[in-house]
């Protein structure tokens, strides 16, 4: 017998609403026929209690730390897969064979390089442009390029589609830096992998290679794919939203970068680095500044700590933190905000403002440290959450695009501004004059006649 939950409504109507079960025992109460039978819509800020779909995607148990990927532990994959072994299983839903990597490889580098035309729009932008504004409006301009069509016939060219963003995006995100730098821009190399050839798109010149260290192109590796997927996320969100409209793949992307932008979001990474440059360069101590984001009145928080859904601890956290401690001392870096990251993290955890509240660091805490000692600039910090994020994004733009009964998101709202009111023209609005239901209007105005007909400027 299928489980359902009663629903009493104000005036005595009892619903009777199913109860759907993900794979994981997550329970959800099914609405969708509530309004029809009963006039009601739920509200929800936030979309705090609220599922937009069901995915088969990505698993997060916030309560327990526990983040997988198709089923797969992240902990696991961090260990032992690549970021793009770990994009196709996004994608795909499984891992690939030998094979399904050397061909997705193969078209990752095929598709790697931006058509000539296509690099002269880097120049349009002014030198302080900042590279998320520069890497969303190129991905929808690639568009034209890549699918003029608007059209993906079949699992094929879905696959080459998917290869061409996701490698294209880093060599925007590289073409970006170098055009803000006044740098020449470089092209990708087919001699190398993913990791290795964005750096080198970052940081060789014509004249001089850049070799990554080991260390470096493991902590990249390992950055993008604690980044690739998340659920649905303000901007994983976004992406389902626009696709819901049938909007391409690209569009859908292109939002999806605008949607990480915030400092709430994927632009927390940028925001702790600068909290830490901040703390460090103002001379406050570490007791200072946390009395200062619990005083609340100055509005700053944490950055880098409290998440929507992880509640015990951000699992990615956790491995970035070993990751940033390895790559460090590999790289014999002495960046006292680590320490200063290392002191805040420890009276936070201490604290019973952040336990009460249930805030631990998350996924931005350590990342910025991280890229930071790779040598890439804060402005760039959120356009490389991007890059991670996009086989994430192209797997739940899939999932819509390959449910045909997906409906196009809509939501409703309670509606709260003025009722129906009656038009004045604006000779009486000026004279205070209202409607029935207006304001008070002064007694000397109510018998004032508005011109039959006025020439108004437009
Ligand atoms: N520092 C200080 N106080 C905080 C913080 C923080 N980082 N985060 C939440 N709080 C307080 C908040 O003031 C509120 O207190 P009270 O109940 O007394 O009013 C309580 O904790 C609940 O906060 P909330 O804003 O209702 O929680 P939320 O679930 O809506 O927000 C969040 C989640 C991530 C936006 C928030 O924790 C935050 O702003 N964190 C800092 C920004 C950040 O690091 N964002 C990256 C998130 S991880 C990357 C990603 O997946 O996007």
């Amino acid at each position: 017998m299928p489980e359902t939950a009663t629903l009493t409504l104000p005036d005595g109507r009892v619903l009777e609403l199913p109860v759907v079960v993900g794979t994981e025992n997550e329970h959800a109460i099914d609405i969708s026929r509530l309004r029809a039978e009963s006039g009601y819509v739920t509200i929800d800020d936030g979309y705090m209690n609220t599922g937009s779909c069901k995915s088969e995607i990505t698993f997060i148990d916030g309560e327990k730390g526990i983040l997988r990927y198709r089923g797969y532990p992240v902990e696991d994959l961090a260990k032992n897969c690549s970021f793009v072994e770990t994009s196709q299983l996004l994608i795909w839903g499984e891992l690939p064979s030998p094979e399904e990597r050397r061909h997705f490889s193969h078209l990752l580098t095929e598709n790697s390089a931006l058509p000539e035309d296509f690099r002269r729009h880097f120049a349009g932008f002014p030198v302080h442009a900042h590279p998320m504004s520069i890497m969303s409006a190129m991905i929808n301009a690639l568009q034209s390029y890549d699918l003029p069509g608007l059209i993906i016939d079949d699992e094929e060219e879905f696959e080459r589609v998917s290869a061409a963003l996701m490698s294209k995006v880093r060599t925007i995100a590289a073409a970006a830096y170098k055009s803000s730098v006044g740098e020449p821009i470089m092209y990708p190399r087919y001699d190398l992998r993913y990791v290795e050839n964005f750096l080198h798109m970052m940081f060789s010149r014509p004249y001089r290679d850049y070799v990554p260290s080991a260390e470096a192109t493991s902590a990249l590796n390992l950055f993008f794919l604690l980044h690739a997927d998340h659920e649905q996320n303000c901007s994983t969100s976004t992406v389902r939203m626009v696709a819901s409209g049938q909007a391409n793949l690209y569009a859908s992307a292109a939002a999806g970068v605008c949607a990480l932008w915030g400092r709430l979001h994927g632009g927390a990474n940028q925001a702790v680095m600068e909290m830490l440059t901040y703390i460090r360069a103002s001379g406050m101590s570490v007791k200072e500044y946390v009395a200062k984001v619990k005083d609340r009145s100055d509005g700053i928080r944490l950055m880098g700590f409290g998440h929507r859904v992880y509640r015990a601890f951000d699992p990615r956290a956790v491995l970035l933190k070993d990751a940033c401690d390895k790559l460090l001392n590999a790289m014999q870096i002495d960046d006292p905000r680590l320490d200063i990251a290392r002191q805040l993290e420890e009276a936070a955890l201490n604290d019973d403002y952040f336990i009460s509240r249930k805030l631990y660091p998350n996924v931005d805490f350590y990342s910025g440290i991280i890229l930071t000692a790779l040598g890439i600039p804060v402005e760039m910090f959120t356009v490389l959450f991007a890059i991670g994020r996009m086989p994430g994004w192209i797997a739940h733009w899939k999932e819509i695009y390959d449910a045909p009964q997906t409906k196009i998101y809509r939501p409703r709202q309670v509606y709260t501004g003025p009722v129906k009111r009656e038009w004045l023209n604006r000779f009486q609005r000026e004279k205070g004059m209202t409607d029935s239901r207006g304001f008070k209007v002064p007694e000397e105005l109510r018998t004032t006649q508005a011109p039959q007909s006025q020439s108004l400027p437009s």
